[in-house]
């Protein structure tokens, strides 16, 4: 059976699915760390593949950009396709010195001004949570590699361009305790307790807000495989 958005017959979609935004990530990801992989997806290039890791089923999909974007696909995942997990793979700007680039975040919560959640069923919360089970999965993975992980609050916002004084970086650490800010966790987490499934985001810092520290390719690409090794070892654990 497809949906709207995905192609997918009922069954090639794994229990676990791994989300960077980048749908070309999700092909990196399939092509180089899962066996017998196959693509399950192409409808508007939202690429997603199911393949095996350590002897486990595992998918990798596309998210997109933004809350309605994320919104979609995992509610897709999680209501037709019987997913159980999904692990947010992605990016996220520092809102603190010192949470450098390249260090990793889990996201224990997230804020948001969005109205997805109170559009999708009436729910007015601000602050919504990640799995418990399943960040202790990521921070055993974590652990097992010698990676240090960051826990904390995250903002996603709606808004990438923003007037610099609607995001004041200091103000709404100070009074949200955001550490850094994305754009999609909330939905996400919002889709998971809509569905009675389970979600967390494990994200990569790429700019500093605070102190403007540049990024190098070559060190993007070491800290991305990082948190791909990890959210694969959750995922299979
Ligand atoms: N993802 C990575 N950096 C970001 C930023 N500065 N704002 C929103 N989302 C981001």
């Amino acid at each position: 059976m497809a949906t709207t958005h995905n192609e997918a017959k009922i069954g090639d979609i794994a229990k676990t699915v791994l989300m960077p935004g980048d749908p070309l990530r999700a092909k990196y990801i399939a092509e180089t760390f899962l066996d017998h992989s196959f693509q399950f997806n192409t409808v508007r290039n939202m690429f997603g593949y199911t393949g095996f890791y350590q002897g486990q089923k595992i998918s990798v999909m596309g998210s997109g950009m933004g809350m309605p974007s994320i919104g979609i696909y995992s509610y897709e995942l999680f209501h037709y396709y019987d997913v159980d997990r999904i692990i947010r793979i992605g990016s996220a700007g520092s809102y603190i010195k010192d949470l450098n680039v390249y260090d990793l975040v889990l996201a224990e919560s997230a804020w948001s001004q969005s109205t997805y959640a109170k559009v999708q069923n009436g729910c007015e919360a601000s602050v919504l949570y990640s799995d418990k089970e399943l960040n202790a999965a990521v921070e055993e993975a974590a652990e097992n590699r010698g990676y240090a992980l960051n826990k904390g609050r995250i903002y996603s916002s709606d808004v990438f361009y923003c007037a610099p004084e609607m995001e004041v970086p200091q103000a709404i650490y100070a009074e949200r305790t955001c550490i850094c800010v994305e754009m999609e966790s909330f939905a996400l987490f919002h889709n998971a307790n809509f569905t009675g499934k389970k979600a967390t985001s494990l994200l990569t810092i790429s700019d500093n807000l605070i102190t403007h520290e540049e990024t190098s390719p070559k060190e993007r690409e070491k800290s991305f495989t990082r948190m791909m090794a990890i959210g694969l070892d959750a995922a299979s654990a």
